[in-house]
């Protein structure tokens, strides 16, 4: 009999499947549309050499940037994601209703440490972001797999969904949906605010990519339609700053809050000093706003490039989505095409990798759901390189298509 803990085995499924992502990013030879992490370019090298050198003196700023911190986070840090990524955005709260995470995974965790027991009911979207999955199914918890459309979530389907399984609470990525692209309308979040208030449900917004829009309008997050306290917001800093500084925020009600403050003082005690000081100084500089501008120039025209090069290249029937921002164009091949099938042969091939759309589909969903999609991710790979590698690709399924 093995001593590990039964959570260990329950999620062994879900980390294979996250493996494949992983070890893709960090690969040096593999041309990848796997990933989820931001470009080379992205990073703001000369701000942050210079704000380490004025930071990291014998002062009270040096000493806060080296010591233990508080389990709520550096409060220039929260001042700043009050300041810039929630007033603006349409969500206006205190400093002490956010809370500074480790990275955007943390919230997850945390929400699964706060609402979870082993056995409890989660509504997912269907696809849905397979890291989500890993730390749910870490929690010993049901999946149950709602569907989406090009509006994002259905809401007929959640509410039936919500009254047959009675879940804990509803995790949803509203915004440039990873791995879809797809974005929740302005109808449907306020839709499921509501329906989280009149269910008394939980619903988990995580919504890491909302910055980086190319394209079409901003929309208020669900956070700011709900009534009761039943929406628990979560961002990150990794898409917009550094994944490497691990920094994320949750927005919450006073009495979440502290308890989320007990959870991360029994989990990492407090979330990096050294990171935290480091990112609030850049939004106190003033930097983050011209930054985030670059950013979206240079994702932009990825993007662009990517439509542009599934449209020429790959094989007529195929069907993709157009993201108004984030990271990921989703792609499904015409039928007979076995996007999860090929992958093996196409990374020995052409030396080309992408995300197997079968691994974002969540337990509960048909076998083979998702085996002729693929997740594309464009902000890693120069329009070059889209150009080129896309043309190999189409090729090949088109030969591969000719073949049947
Ligand atoms: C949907 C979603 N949530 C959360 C995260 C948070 O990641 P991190 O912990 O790197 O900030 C990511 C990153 O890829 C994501 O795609």
């Amino acid at each position: 009999m093995s001593k590990y803990a039964k959570r260990i085995p329950a999620m062994e499924g879900e980390v294979k499947k996250l493996k494949v992502l992983t070890d893709a990013l960090i690969s040096p030879t593999i041309v990848s549309f796997a990933g989820g992490a931001p470009a080379k370019e992205a990073y703001p090298f000369d701000q942050i050499r210079e704000i380490c050198n004025d930071v990291f003196q014998p002062n009270a700023t040096g000493f806060g940037a080296m010591a233990y911190g508080s389990q709520i986070g550096n409060l220039a840090l929260r001042e700043a994601v009050r300041d810039y990524l929630l007033k603006p955005r349409g969500l206006d709260v205190s400093v002490d209703n956010i809370m500074i995470t480790a990275g955007g995974i943390q919230p997850l965790n945390f929400m699964c440490s706060l609402y979870l027991d082993p056995g409890d009911t989660i509504l997912v979207e269907t696809p849905t972001f397979v890291h989500a999955d890993m730390i749910f199914k870490m929690f010993q918890a049901n999946f149950v797999p709602c569907k989406m459309d090009e509006y994002g979530l259905v809401m007929e389907d959640v509410e039936e969904k919500i009254k047959k399984y009675n879940p804990k609470f509803i995790y949803t990525i509203p915004t440039f949906q990873n791995p879809t692209g797809v974005t929740l309308s302005r109808e449907r979040r306020k839709k499921l605010a509501e329906l989280a208030n009149q269910y008394d449900v939980m619903v988990l917004e995580d919504d890491p990519y909302r910055e980086i829009r190319y394209s079409g309008e901003e929309l208020i997050p669900i956070k700011a339609f709900d009534q009761k306290d039943n929406v628990i917001f979560s961002g990150s800093f990794s898409k917009i700053f550094s994944p490497g500084s691990r920094l994320g925020f949750l927005v919450a009600s006073d009495d979440q809050i502290a308890k989320f403050c007990n959870i991360k003082l029994g989990s990492d005690t407090c979330t990096n000093t050294m990171a935290q000081a480091i990112a609030a100084e850049f939004f106190k500089r003033g930097y983050y706003p011209q930054h985030l501008e670059n950013l979206k120039n240079l994702y932009r025209s990825r993007r662009d490039a990517m439509i542009k090069a599934l449209d020429a290249y790959f094989p007529a029937g195929t069907k993709h989505t157009y993201p108004d921002g984030g990271y990921y164009v989703w792609a499904e091949l015409p039928e007979g095409l076995d996007a999860t099938a090929l992958a093996q042969e196409i990374g020995e091939k052409l030396n080309i990798c992408y995300g197997n759309g079968s691994i974002f589909y969540s337990e509960g969903n048909p076998e083979g759901a998702g085996n002729n999609c693929m997740r594309l991710n464009f902000s890693g790979q120069t329009e070059e390189s889209i150009e080129k590698n896309f043309k190999l690709l189409g090729e090949f399924f088109t030969a591969k298509l000719n073949e049947k």
